[in-house]
This record gives C-alpha cells, structure tokens and sequence, in this order.
C-alpha cells in the first residue's frame, strides 16, 4: 500500500468541519417552521430561503424546481415509497465517490444487496463489537483527561471513538488508521474539491482491494472477512460492491454518530436537571438518545428523485423533481410533538425520521445506539459533570450536518 503520510499540521478534525459546512447556519428550525406553516411540501431552492450557497445549487442548477416536504407525514410518505421515489440520483452526486453503494440503489437490486450486508450487523456482532472494540475505545479517550477535570467532549471523544470504532470493526492496521482517516474525509469534500474527492476515492479503492484480497485468502473475524465471505442464494459479493459499501461507512457511521451524540450531550448538557435525571436512572437512556436525535438529528435531510407524478399533502411533485426530505423539519411537526422545539428526554417516545423509513432505514442505527449508550454512560459516570461555566456561547450549528464545534465540560 501507498505510504504517503499527511504533514502535522493536518487537523481532521477542522478538515471535517471545512468539508461538510459545519457553522453555515446555526438555527434552521425557525426557517423551517415558517414553510411548514405555508406548505406541508415546498417547491423552490431551499438555500435562498437560507441565503446561503450551498451543494444543492450546485447539483440542481438549471435543472427542474426541487421541492422539500416538510411535515412528518409528507416525510414519512415519500420515504416510504421508494418505487416512486428513487434514490438513483445520488449516482451523480456522492456517488462519483462511493461507487455503486446500497444508499443509491432501487429495488430489487437494493433489497438483494443488503441481505447480503445485513448478515455482519447481527446482533451478536453487535454484542462482541460492544465488548471488545467500543467500551475500550471510549475507555482509552476518557482515560487521556480523566485526571484534568477538564475537557473539551467533543474534540477529545465524541469526535474521534467512533472513526476509530469503524477502523477496528473493519480490521484495519492500527497505524493505518490516521491515513484512512484523512483519505475518508477528503472523500466527502467532493462538494467543494472535486478532484481531491476522486483522488481519494481511488486511494481507498487500492488500499480496500488489497485487504479484500488478503481476507479473502486468510478470514479473520473483521467485516471484511465476513463481507468477502457473505453469501445469499449463491450470490456473493464483489470486490467493487465491498469497496462501495466500506468507503460509505465513515461518512454514513462514524459522521454521524459522533454528531449525534454531541447533540445529544448538548441538550443534556444545556438541560441539567434532565442530566441529573438520566446520571440517577440509566433506564432512561434509550428514550433520551431517541429524543437527542429527534430533537436534533446529525444529518438533516436526504435525497430522493420523483419518478412519476405525484400529490404528496395536496401538492403535486412533478416526475423527475429532485426531492430534498427534510428530516430534521418532520421531526418538529408541532401537529405530531408539543413543544417540538424542546429537548425534553420525558415525552412519550414515538416514531421520529432521523434513522429515515422504509427500504433505506438505516441499516447502522443499532449500532449507533449502542455506542451512544457506551459513550454517554461513560461520560455521566464522570463526578459532577458540568458545562464549562466560562465557556462562551456554546452552540449547535450546521444546515445539512449538525453538531456543536465543542462541547467544554468540567467534573471533579
Ligand atoms: C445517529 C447515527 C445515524 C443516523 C442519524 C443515521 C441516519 C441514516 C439515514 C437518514 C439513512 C438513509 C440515507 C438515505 O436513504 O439517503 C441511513 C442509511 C444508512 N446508514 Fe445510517 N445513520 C446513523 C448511523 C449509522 C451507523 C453507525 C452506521 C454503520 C454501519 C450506518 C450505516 C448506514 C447505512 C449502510 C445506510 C444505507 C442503508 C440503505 O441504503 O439501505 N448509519 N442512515
């Protein structure tokens, strides 16, 4: 494999942020309530109404009128649908990147191929991967600042366990973790550098190509190996096919959750005595992360492409309308929650659309929910954990990804 390292001044941390916009805009959800109250489906550039440029101008420019639904149920009708609405479109976007991945395909073709991926996230998986990978990632990060009282949550855990989750679950070498790491972020900077992403797209092709080929001589018990081996009616998987999927999942499984669980550590954050309620009863964990990504979910919305056409709500979605599936606007429809703007881990838990629905629900979310709760466990067990109190205007930030840039704590 290529050796080429990255100089030290590399931060892949700021590299994240620069590549996925994080801070454009820092409040949404007023934007978004004020369409909603209009419209249940709007027609037209969602940037203008941000004022801001963004990928969508880029990719839908000259094209026909995008239309953003906006309500929990028109969100939740055209994700459930996805005969009429196709996820084809991301070919010609983050696809020229990924490849041929599982978040591009229709049916039966999708259907198919995530059988086949299905069979590494068992819940088995799951129980050795908690176990022998993601308790002793989070240990290790909350070990280096134990001692201080002191740290910044996001930056020294939130940001970093989950990549490395991802790294280890794949069997990566250790050392070539930073590498990956950088070529996975420069992927997703398609959006502003083009050839950095094709370039990084190669890499990734190469270096993924000849760990499948090693795996495939000699399994050990990594996804990889249980990829290359994955077999449904006689079918297996591709090289490409596994190469697709694997340079989907930083974005798709590392991005995220860390994300999520900053946002989720905000509002508890932010809410004492819901932190204090939550470090009292760990019971209540499931029902807080649920809220933490209801309230404010890491990615907030999709793509679809309208195939015929359609009355969503009582509009009409022309065929062949680029359809942006606001998420992050269902999940605060004040027809479906009250007081939807608020972080609140006590509200009867209900059906949110951060994971998506239907055929493309996320195939990772209970993962990402057991890392969450590994991580947010390990965080509340920190003795009288506390925002910084001279820490200035902390904040959530970011139009298509969301996250605070830090999160300063104190404990004792
Ligand atoms: C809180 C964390 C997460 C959120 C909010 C989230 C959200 C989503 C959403 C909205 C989709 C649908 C994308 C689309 O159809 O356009 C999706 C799909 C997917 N997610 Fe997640 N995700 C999270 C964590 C993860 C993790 C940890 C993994 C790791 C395996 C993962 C793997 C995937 C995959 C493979 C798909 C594609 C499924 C398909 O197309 O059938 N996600 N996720």
């Amino acid at each position: 494999m290529t050796t080429e390292t990255h100089d030290d001044s590399y931060d892949p941390f700021a590299e994240f942020d620069a590549a996925a916009g994080i801070g454009a805009v820092r409040d949404p959800y007023p934007v978004w309530a004020r369409l909603r109250e209009q419209t249940p489906v709007f027609a037209g550039l969602m940037s203008d109404e941000f004022g801001v440029q963004s990928m969508e101008d880029v990719l839908v420019a000259g094209g026909p009128t995008p239309y953003t639904p906006l309500t929990f149920d028109a969100v939740q009708a055209i994700m459930r649908d996805g005969e009429t609405f196709s996820s084809a479109g991301y070919a010609e976007s983050i696809g020229l990147v990924f490849g041929h991945s599982i978040l591009e395909m229709d049916e039966p073709e999708h259907h198919a191929y995530r059988a086949l991926i299905q069979q590494a996230f068992t819940r088995k998986a799951m129980e050795t991967w908690e176990a022998e990978i993601v308790r002793p990632v989070v240990d290790r990060h909350i070990d280096a600042f134990r001692d201080r009282g002191e740290a910044d949550l996001v930056r020294e855990l939130l940001f970093p366990f989950p990549v490395t989750v991802i790294g280890e679950m794949i069997g990566l070498p250790t050392d070539d973790l930073p590498m990956f790491h950088g070529k996975a972020v420069e992927l997703i900077t398609i959006a502003s550098n083009i050839e950095t992403g094709l370039n990084a797209s190669v890499w990734l092709y190469e270096y993924f190509q000849g760990i499948i080929t090693e795996r495939r001589a000699a399994p050990r018990h990594d996804l990889i190996s249980v990829l290359a081996q994955a077999e449904l009616d006689g079918q297996r998987l591709t090289d490409d096919e596994i190469i697709a999927f694997l340079r989907l999942l930083l974005p798709a499984g590392a991005e995220t959750t860390y994300r999520s669980s900053s946002n989720l550590m905000f509002g508890l954050l932010t809410n004492p005595d819901q932190l204090a309620a939550l470090r009292a009863d760990r019971s209540l964990m499931p029902q807080a992360i649920e809220e933490g990504v209801r309230w404010d979910p890491p990615l907030t919305s999709i793509g679809r492409t309208c195939t015929k056409d359609t009355v969503i709500e009582g509009v009409l979605i022309p065929a062949g309308s680029p359809v942006q599936v606001c998420m992050a606007a269902a999940n605060r429809d004040p027809s479906r929650w009250d007081r939807p703007d608020d972080f609140d881990l006590f509200r009867e838990p209900k059906q949110h659309m951060s994971f998506a629905f239907g055929p493309h629900m996320c195939l990772g979310m209970h993962l990402a929910r057991m890392e969450t709760t590994v991580a947010v466990n390990a965080i509340l067990d920190l003795p009288d954990l506390r925002l910084d109190p001279d820490a200035e205007d902390v904040h959530v930030s970011g139009l298509a990804f969301r996250a605070p840039a830090t999160l300063p704590v104190r404990f004792d």
